[in-house]
């Protein structure tokens, strides 16, 4: 199943690195092409001998060795996936934090690859707030982490903070190639983020949305292999790379946009916070404070998802979301009818973790199908993958 796919291996200062020596015959068992990326203190663990003679190919421990020099651009380029196994703390401090100072390090920001993390080190290290702060940070790059074994440890404590074993490192590399195909060929849109509709020349009206929930939707998507185009207004957090993105202001713009792309996909996902209305005239020039009070005339926009549900056809899948404050369950299903989706996603505000701006949410998914599915309080980028997961298991997707 691992036939072909070209793996850099990593390698980090840390007694699990003799692991990574049988990893690496186990990948080649497996038929991957494998790179291994020392840091010079992994290299006095194991040798870079016994890993070259092992991978087949040169072993990387510095940027720079006599007269030439390791290309880490063309490295990033080649692989499939980079898999650091063992990672020290130090080595996952440097990675949350962008340090470049070895070969490892100059790999990794080269890397337009999945990145799969297997930790080391002893438990205090393990727990410490630092590196789990790391942990977190390394998790909001859309990074894989395995998690640590429980067991006794190189100071002789028994606790957590053993690396994985190489047959499970090999199992999860399998299904993660595995799982990338799911949605391989599958088009997908997805909007999100908020709109703004001026006011005036410097002043808008918008709202909270920070477009979280839809970039992890738009993750899932990318992890599964399918061919994602986001329009997205104007968010602060990253937009997955891989994606081809539209960048829109207003309700208007986001309308022609969706709709010009809407008949190109197969499932689309409405998971932008749309304004509901616009300002009829908006001044060119800034408005002055000349009176008590301002009425500004306010006209409504196109609803986006209903326009898509009045289009789409039989082969197309159309999920949106609703966020409500009261009477959720029923605005989800007048929702669900009135615009024509497949699927609609409810949020509601008075949960606690959920709705804009944090990281965690709790939802249902209604549709005219099936009975409502309750997904529990989670991460977003956990959320979005038990979301994506219940469409492909719904759908021919
Ligand atoms: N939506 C849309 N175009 C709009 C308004 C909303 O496409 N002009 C979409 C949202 O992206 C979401 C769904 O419709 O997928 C429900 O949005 P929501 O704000 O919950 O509801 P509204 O339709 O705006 O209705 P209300 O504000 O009365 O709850």
């Amino acid at each position: 199943m691992l036939k072909g796919k070209k793996i850099i291996l990593g390698i980090t200062g840390s007694i699990a690195a003799y692991k990574a020596v049988v990893l690496t015959r186990l990948l080649i068992k497996s038929g991957c092409e494998v790179r291994v990326v020392m840091t010079p203190s992994a290299a006095k663990f194991i040798s870079p001998l016994t890993l070259s003679t092992l991978s087949k190919n040169k072993v990387a421990c510095a940027i720079v060795e006599a007269d030439s020099w390791t290309n880490h651009i063309e490295y990033g380029l080649w692989a499939d996936l980079f898999l650091i196994a063992p990672a020290s703390a130090n080595t996952l401090a440097k990675m949350a934090h962008g340090l470049c100072d070895n070969m490892l390090m100059a790999v990794y920001l080269s890397v337009r690859c999945p990145v799969l993390i297997s930790p080391a080190m002893d438990e205090d290290m393990w727990k410490h707030p630092a590196t789990q702060k790391n942990i977190e940070i390394l998790k909001s790059f859309h990074h894989h982490i395995l998690p640590v074994e429980h067991g006794e440890l190189a100071s002789g404590l028994i606790g957590p903070g053993r690396m994985a074993e190489p047959d499970d490192i090999i199992h999860f590399i399998e299904n993660f190639f595995y799982s990338q195909k799911k949605l391989q060929g599958i088009k997908a849109l997805v909007g999100l983020g908020p709109t703004v509709e001026p006011i005036d020349a410097v002043r808008v009206i918008t709202n909270r949305s920070s477009g979280k929930m839809g970039i992890a939707l738009v993750n899932a998507l990318i992890n599964l292999g399918a061919e994602v185009t986001v329009v997205s207004g104007p968010v602060s957090e990253v937009v997955s790379m891989g994606a081809s993105i539209l960048r829109v202001q207003t309700a208007q713009d986001m309308y022609e946009a969706m709709m010009h792309e809407f008949p190109k996909n197969k499932l689309i996902i409405m998971a932008a916070a749309v304004s509901d209305y616009t300002v009829e005239k908006p001044s060119a020039a800034k408005i002055k404070k000349k009176t008590d009070s301002l009425t500004l005339n306010l006209i409504k926009t196109k609803d986006i998802l209903r326009a898509m549900g009045l289009a789409k056809t039989d082969h197309q899948v159309l999920v949106g979301f609703a966020l409500e404050t009261d009477n959720e369950e029923a605005n989800a299903i007048d929702k669900l009818k009135k615009k024509n989706a497949d699927y609609i996603i409810l949020n509601s505000l008075q949960d606690a973790g959920a709705g804009f701006s944090t990281d965690t949410n709790k939802v249902t998914i209604y549709s005219k199908k099936h009975k409502p599915f309750i997904l529990p309080l989670q991460s977003k980028s956990e959320l979005s993958a038990k979301i994506i997961e219940y469409l492909i298991a719904h759908e021919n997707l």
